[in-house]
């Protein structure tokens, strides 16, 4: 069985006051487990902070969006040679808040997920659909399509070296968290999808799901067979909660 591996998605929070105390218990209560791996994804101008605090850790860490090109006129944005300076291992393309709020095209996302992959990081892929969607049945279709941008331009082997997170729109901040059999199906479907038929490939794929994730529900997202993981929002803020979802983690 694969490692599971539960990564925070800080989003546009912290202070460097309370990123220290969060960080500080999560690197005394992470020692001891086994059988899991964990990251959080910071806000850019904590990454150096980050670095500092988890270095010599287990815990990786990494950043919640980049720019797609190397380097040059373009204010405002990060480099992923920017972010391989601070020492990060991940990076999150295509979150749903980035595809929604920022207007970001799953071309768009491609183009990231293959800059950051070129860097030699690991690109941790968001797909999902909204409440609109799935209730029209669209599910598969809505995902299959955010798939294919990124195999159109990086090839499917492309996700040896990546991970995929299921974050169904609806269940985004919202403490409404797709069942787990919910969630499995999406996951088998992504898991057939990129891998086919061939079974090694299969099982090496790492797709972890995300959407109120919280320590009371994440045994049993956990325990299904396609489940790898999660990707934690909102709890991944309180120490206690992402800690106890770290141990729902471990084998
Ligand atoms: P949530 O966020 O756990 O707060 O629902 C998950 C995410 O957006 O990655």
């Amino acid at each position: 069985m694969q490692r599971k591996l539960i990564i925070g998605n800080w989003k546009m929070n912290g202070t460097l006051a309370k990123n220290e105390a969060l960080l500080k218990k999560l690197t005394d209560g992470v020692t001891g487990m086994s059988g899991m791996d964990c990251a959080v994804c910071v806000p850019f101008p904590y990454l150096a902070q980050t670095q500092a605090l988890l270095r010599g850790t287990s815990i990786k860490y990494g950043a919640q969006n980049v720019h797609q090109a190397e380097k040059g006129a373009y204010t405002g944005e990060v480099s992923v040679h920017m972010l391989r300076d601070f020492g990060c291992n991940y990076v999150i393309v295509g979150h749903s808040e980035r595809r929604t709020l920022s207007g970001e095209s799953s071309g768009l996302v491609a183009e990231k997920y293959a800059s950051v992959q070129k860097a030699g990081l690991t690109p941790i892929l968001c797909v999902g659909e909204t409440l609109e969607q799935r209730e029209a049945n669209m599910t598969e279709t809505v995902v299959g399509e955010q798939l294919a941008e990124v195999i159109k331009v990086r090839g499917v082997q492309s996700f040896r070296t990546a991970v995929i997170a299921y974050e169904p729109v609806w269940a985004i901040g919202t403490g409404r968290t797709a069942s787990p059999e919910q969630a499995q199906e999406v996951h088998a479907f992504i898991r057939k999808k990129i891998a086919g038929f061939d079974e090694d490939f299969g099982h090496a794929l790492c797709i972890l799901y995300g959407g109120s994730v919280n320590a009371s529900n994440a045994a049993e997202l956990f325990a299904m067979p396609d489940i790898n993981g999660g990707l934690i929002g909102g709890a991944s803020l309180v120490a206690e909660d992402f800690l106890a979802i770290c141990r729902a983690g471990t084998s």
